[in-house]
């Protein structure tokens, strides 16, 4: 049964059935809700609920979904379903970038270890605009899988991707095993909204897992097509040395931004590295982040963690907490 979901004050309407969840039935509708790890896990996707019923699907209420905000009618909308027609508040929402689904043809693969650098041509007569930071749907073999784009938005027709192996990854294996310069891949975007929020003066703190570094990097290369000196430090953290890619790049991003930059090694040490988990360095650089915004992305634990410490230990306001994490498809 469909139910009509409106959202104030954009002024804009959706149907919601009880099979989807209601960010699913928004973004098939086209408009895409603030939203990151679609698992409860970042709160990105927090709505205020005016009438009508949308209801968890779980009784337990995820981490960043606190007892008062649910009784003050707050729902994680990836976590919900509607049982009635409804309005959800969402100050500042205008759904500005529409979401389109495209070919891109793929003009390069460069691979360091177990991870892809791949970059995609859009096609000439299409524009496709996204915010630094976006992820898009990659469609293959008719699934569908999220990936963040790495580059810049003012790169013409042009987008990176960095593509971890995952055996038995629909498209993670085929990036590495099938596809070639050439091959046409079909995607969906741009969603999510784990961007830089530019009204801030406040430090920025980038800590990223893996290809988690992507997103980042998008931000990175926007801030300096803007001239953006705001202080920032990126924590970067992979199991072994092995794992990371692009390093040669950071002295770019130091020479051009007001930027730290440390690499951890979680199950190794080695010199030049930080042996410990990136929450560990987090906790042991940073005591106060009053003053700071956090942009976390990769493993939703990590995401999890960084999320708990740097609010209830670190002094960090709720809304200065920006995250993507990356919740990995079985297949
Ligand atoms: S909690 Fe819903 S998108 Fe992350």
């Amino acid at each position: 049964m469909g139910y009509k979901i409106s959202i104030v004050p954009a002024n804009l309407q959706f149907e919601a059935d009880d099979l989807d969840d209601v960010l699913s039935a928004a973004l098939n509708s086209g408009i895409n809700l603030p939203h990151g790890c679609k698992s409860g896990n970042c709160g990105a996707c927090k709505c205020k609920v005016i009438s009508g019923e949308i209801n968890h699907s779980d009784d337990i209420l995820p981490s960043t979904l606190s007892m008062d905000e649910f009784q003050d009618g707050y729902r994680l909308i990836c976590q919900s379903y509607a049982n009635s027609n409804a309005v959800i508040e969402l100050n500042g929402f205008t759904n500005q970038l529409p979401i389109k689904t495209l070919p891109s043809k793929l003009i390069s693969i460069n691979k360091t270890g177990t991870t892809a650098v791949v970059k995609l041509q859009l096609p000439p007569s299409q524009k496709f605009e996204f915010y630094p930071g976006q992820y898009i749907d990659v469609i293959y073999k008719d699934q569908a899988r999220s990936y963040s784009i790495a580059s810049s938005p003012n790169k013409e027709n042009q987008i990176d991707l960095h593509i971890r192996f995952r055996t038995n990854g629909i498209f993670s294996e085929a990036v590495f095993t099938e596809l070639e310069i050439g091959s046409i891949i079909r995607f969906k975007g741009p969603l999510g909204s784990f961007t830089l929020n530019d009204e801030s003066e406040k430090d920025l703190l980038f800590v990223c897992t893996g290809t988690g570094f992507a997103p980042i990097k998008s931000i990175m290369d926007s801030m300096i097509e803007a001239g953006n000196q705001r202080k920032a430090h990126l924590i970067w953290g992979n199991v072994k040395a092995d794992d990371f890619y692009l390093t040669e790049t950071l002295a770019y991003y130091q020479d051009k931004l007001n930027l730290d930059v440390t690499l951890c090694l979680s199950e190794d040490s080695q010199s030049g590295y930080y042996s410990g988990l990136v929450t560990d360095l987090l906790v042991e650089k940073h005591h106060d982040l009053a003053n700071y915004q956090l942009y976390a992305c990769g493993n939703p634990k990590m995401v999890e963690s960084a999320y708990d410490l740097a609010k209830n230990k670190l002094n960090l306001q709720s809304e200065d907490f920006f995250s993507d994490s990356f919740t990995p498809s079985g297949k």
